[in-house]
Order: structure tokens, then sequence, then C-alpha cells
């Protein structure tokens, strides 16, 4: 940080669960009669490179469909939305599997995982598919961990290299204060580099 740099009060503002930024994902499972319901969620991240492992909540307290098939299954898939899916995005994150088919609603098909017993959402780019490491219930949320048993991204969003591109997928980022989706903006600095000027 610049030494000269003017020190701005700081306001006390009420706790709240926050993260900049958030991602917008959508997890998917099986109910007990072989039928996909999926979920839009922003509390998701990497937990663990090895195994690789991300972790997503859902909140327990309010019969979330997605969250008894995941808890039922111990399987389940994330996929990655593109910014011009935000608006199916949103819809599954509004309305609940227990009152209708989202899916069908929004005209969304989906194959039945390669490795574990979930749906993959066709139309998404970019997926993941978990095996349920843990459960625990955190104040308002079931906390899952899931070991990533394997990844499946459509051959568009893969660069030159063959690894997948932040920018070619595109993907949405969500703020949870302001309820705003944003889409990601240019890259700035290659990660273990740019610091390496202050050593
Ligand atoms: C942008 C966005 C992010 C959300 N993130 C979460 C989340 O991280 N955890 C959660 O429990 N619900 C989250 N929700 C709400 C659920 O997606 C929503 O309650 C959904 O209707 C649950 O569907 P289901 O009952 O079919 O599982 C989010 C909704 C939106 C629109």
């Amino acid at each position: 940080m610049n030494k000269k740099m003017i020190i701005m009060t700081k306001i006390n503002i009420k706790p709240r669960a926050i993260m900049y930024p958030s991602p917008a994902v959508i997890a998917s499972a099986y109910d007990n009669e072989g039928k996909a319901d999926v979920c839009t969620l922003a509390f998701a991240t990497m937990c663990s490179h090895q195994p690789p492992c991300i972790m997503i909540a859902i909140n327990h307290s309010a019969k979330r469909k997605t969250l008894e098939d995941i808890t039922l299954q111990k399987e389940f898939a994330v996929g990655f939305p593109s910014i011009d899916q935000v608006s199916q995005t949103d819809y599954l994150g509004i309305f609940s599997g227990h009152d209708e088919d989202k899916l069908e609603k929004l005209s969304l098909t989906t194959t039945k995982a390669q490795n574990v017993n979930a749906p993959i959402i066709n139309e998404l780019k970019l997926s993941v598919e978990c095996k349920v490491i843990n459960i625990i219930k955190i104040g308002s949320h079931a906390q899952i961990t899931g070991e990533i048993v394997n990844i499946l991204a459509d051959e568009d969003i893969l660069d030159e290299n063959g690894k997948i591109s932040m920018k070619l997928l595109n993907p949405i980022v969500y703020d949870d204060v302001l309820y705003d989706y944003y889409s990601i903006a240019d890259k700035v600095a290659d990660a273990f580099n740019v610091g390496l000027k202050h050593k």
C-alpha cells in the first residue's frame, strides 16, 4: 500500500455473509424418483487442491429441494452459467423444484453425469461432477464439501493450450449485497507474478 494514502474513516456495518466477488453457479442432483432438480447458488468456492474439492452452502431451514436431493444421493454436479444465461440462472434461484419443473420451463436439458449419479445441464459450457465428502450445518446453511471427480467443458471455452478460459466461459459475477449480476472485466495482470515487483 502507498504510505501517503489518506486513511478514510471506516463505517461499521451490521454483520452479514459477504464475499467479493461471488459466483452464480447451478447445483444439480436427482431426487428419489430420478428427476433432475437444480438451483442457483452464490455460496460456492474451492476448498482443496488435493483431492480437488469445492464447497457449496444451501439453506437447510428453507426446504430447498436440491439440498434434499444432494443429501439423499451423496452426489451432485455444479454448472457454471455464462453471461448470456443470466435470466435462466436467476429463474432457477427464484422458484423451487418443489413447485414446478424448472428445467422444463426453461427448455433446459440434462444428461446423467459420466462418473456420478447426477444430472449435467447440457446447455452449460462447464460443469463439475462431485461426490459428497461431508455435509456440516453452519447456522442457517448446510455446507456441502464435494470432491470433483470429473470436469466437463465445451471445446469452445478451451484456449489454444486446451485449458479452460474464464474469458471464453464468460461466467456470471453476483453481488449478494445489492442483488446485482455483473460480467467479468479485463485481465489486469499475471498471478504469482505481478506481486514480485514488491520483493
Ligand atoms: C443469485 C442467487 C444466488 C443464490 N444463492 C443461494 C445459495 O448460495 N444458497 C441457497 O441456499 N440458496 C441460494 N439461492 C436461492 C435458491 O437458489 C432458491 O431458493 C431456489 O428456489 C431453490 O430451489 P430448489 O428448492 O429447487 O432447490 C440463490 C438465488 C439466487 C437468485
